[in-house]
């Protein structure tokens, strides 16, 4: 299972790759706006030395605005993923991109019938947003459950990228799955190797050694 961090922001990139655990970033218009002052072009640049997979989202509508912008982010660097919206124009976007050889990311996926235009367009990854349904009340897990079962039956190579994760569940949950990534946010992310009885366990041998040096 890949793990990318879902952020804009370069120095939560750089510590969670110091642990050796990152795969790729996921960066979007609205985590772009976040980070005030950064230059986009040079935030995407600089992690693409960093981590393997940096998606940069297209601002265009059509796919001649889209096409334009998906051969400028991927002369950026090797590692840019172009990530397109989940609309027509990005399905043509799609398949240009696959004919040029460039990794592509489909965000905004909602649907199963979605998931399937975007894998048959030449998707590398697509994007189910799992919180955004939970919000509404449904369970957004049980969408990617749905598309690794349609997965199962045939030979798509697009990978299943959980993302608007909102909590250790979705994660845990995208794994026993067998979704090939999940995108999360830096809280969540720091949240992972916690557990309450691995801190009590360490305190506790730290407090026995201290007694064993006393004798
Ligand atoms: O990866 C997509 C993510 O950035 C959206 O998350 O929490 O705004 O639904 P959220």
């Amino acid at each position: 299972m890949k793990l990318f961090i879902d952020t804009a922001n370069m120095a939560q990139v750089e510590e969670i790759a110091s642990w050796g655990v990152l795969d790729g970033v996921t960066t979007n218009p609205s985590l772009v706006a976040k980070e005030e002052g950064a230059n986009f072009k040079d935030t995407v640049i600089a992690m693409c030395g960093l981590v393997n997979e940096v998606s940069a989202q297209v601002t265009g509508v059509t796919f001649e605005e889209m096409k334009v912008q998906a051969d400028e982010y991927s002369s950026w660097h090797k590692n840019v993923v172009v990530k397109v919206p989940m609309t027509v124009e990005g399905l043509k976007t799609l398949n240009y991109c696959s004919a040029k050889g460039m990794k592509t990311n489909t965000t905004l996926v909602f649907s199963v019938s979605q998931a399937i235009m975007a894998a048959k367009s030449g998707a590398t990854m697509i994007s189910p947003f799992v919180g955004r349904l939970d919000d509404l009340g449904m369970d957004g897990m049980d969408l990617i459950a749905d598309i690794m079962e349609a997965w199962s039956h045939y030979k798509f190579d697009t990978q299943v990228l959980v993302a608007s994760v909102r909590n250790l569940e979705h994660v845990t949950r995208a794994a026993k799955l067998g979704a090939h990534i999940s995108t999360i946010p830096y809280k969540i992310f720091t949240e992972l190797p916690q557990h309450d009885l691995t801190d009590k366990g360490l305190k506790k041998f730290m407090e026995d050694w201290e007694t064993v040096q006393g004798k």
